[in-house]
């Protein structure tokens, strides 16, 4: 085995968010380095108490958690969507968390923390990319410490979740995710494509809330919440797959494409746009168009399993979803 991968997480927690910090926490190729919390899914407080309250109810070791931005760049956001439930994270009732928040904002602990450590570190994001882009625009010389972004967000071939074209971790905070991802870092971008084809079924979720793993118990409940929602017999993982693209990128599709952040327009501002036109002579393009790594498939069983097996409870997986 070779030495787990140091990384750092950042979240918008979010029921699918802690299903990622489930399987990053359980992962042994995974070095969590720190977890650092953003408002959108819910409010920044609450994204932090639900990051805590999930690390507390699985006994994680003392991973520092970081407040950071509570509002985008510019504008205002959008409201909590209402499919996480009424705490962001399924309502599962856990107790509050014992554990605290370090003190300082997130992109002062993600600057020392980069600083600080000899290598380079890998950055996987799953939320409004506010904490990452004021990172990049306060301290630019940090960027030699970043190996690599995993970022979920936007879509590449599909449609949106949040407005016709766009994906919510982009729509929440436009500018924020055109400063990450036309960085010129190292991008992989996992959009709705790929999140919207790891899934648990019903049935499936049912056996992890009754096993013996607290993760498991916990990702089951959070699955449940989603099929109670949306009264579906499946339940996405959401930001988790993101996780597993970095653990196991042998089951990810990777395509290099060129892209850009749409910051105007009525009904295409947060949209990411690919170019992916065969002909492009005499058709020239304005704008600021960057490469980026970008996921369009993956091997949705094999993330499953993946999954799974990391919450302790392989088992309670049938054939397919
Ligand atoms: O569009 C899906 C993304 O928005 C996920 O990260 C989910 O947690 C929400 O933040
Ligand atoms: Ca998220």
């Amino acid at each position: 085995m070779s030495n787990p991968l140091p990384v750092l997480l950042d979240v918008d927690t979010g029921g699918d968010d802690a299903l990622a910090l489930l399987l990053a926490m359980a992962s042994p190729a995974l070095d969590v380095r720190g977890i650092t919390c953003v408002a959108g899914n819910c409010a920044l407080a609450q994204a932090v108490r639900n990051t805590l309250t999930l690390l507390d109810a699985i006994d994680a070791p003392p991973v520092p958690v970081a407040a950071g931005m509570d509002r985008p760049i510019l504008g205002s956001g959008l409201p909590a969507p209402a499919l996480h439930g009424g705490d962001g994270m399924g309502d599962l009732g856990l107790p509050a968390p014992r554990r605290k928040s370090v003190d300082d904002h997130a992109v002062e602990f993600l600057r020392r923390t980069l600083s600080e450590t000899a290598e380079p570190i890998t950055l996987i994001c799953l939320a409004p990319l506010s904490n990452i882009a004021m990172l990049l625009r306060m301290y630019p010389g940090i960027r030699e410490k970043i190996e690599r972004l995993y970022v979920m967000g936007g879509t590449y071939a599909s449609p949106g979740n949040t407005t016709p074209a766009g994906e919510f971790n982009v729509c929440y905070d436009p500018e924020a995710a055109a400063i990450v991802l036309q960085s010129g870092l190292p991008v992989t971008l996992y959009p709705l494509d790929p999140f919207m084809q790891v899934r648990f079924t019903k049935e499936e979720a049912m056996r992890f809330s009754s096993t013996a793993s607290a993760g498991a118990r916990i990702a089951g409940g959070i699955a449940l919440h989603y099929c109670r929602f949306f009264g579906y017999s499946f339940s996405l993982i959401g930001d988790a797959g993101t996780v597993a693209t970095v653990i196991d990128p042998e089951g990810a599709t990777v395509e290099r494409s060129s892209m850009l952040v749409e910051l105007s327009g009525g009904a295409t501002r947060g949209a990411t746009v690919f170019d992916r036109r065969i002909v492009t002579d005499g058709f020239e393009r304005e704008g600021n168009w960057t490469d980026v790594d970008v996921v369009t498939n993956v091997d949705a069983d094999r993330y499953r399993r993946l999954m799974a097996g990391a919450l302790g409870a392989p088992e309670a997986l049938t054939d397919q979803a």
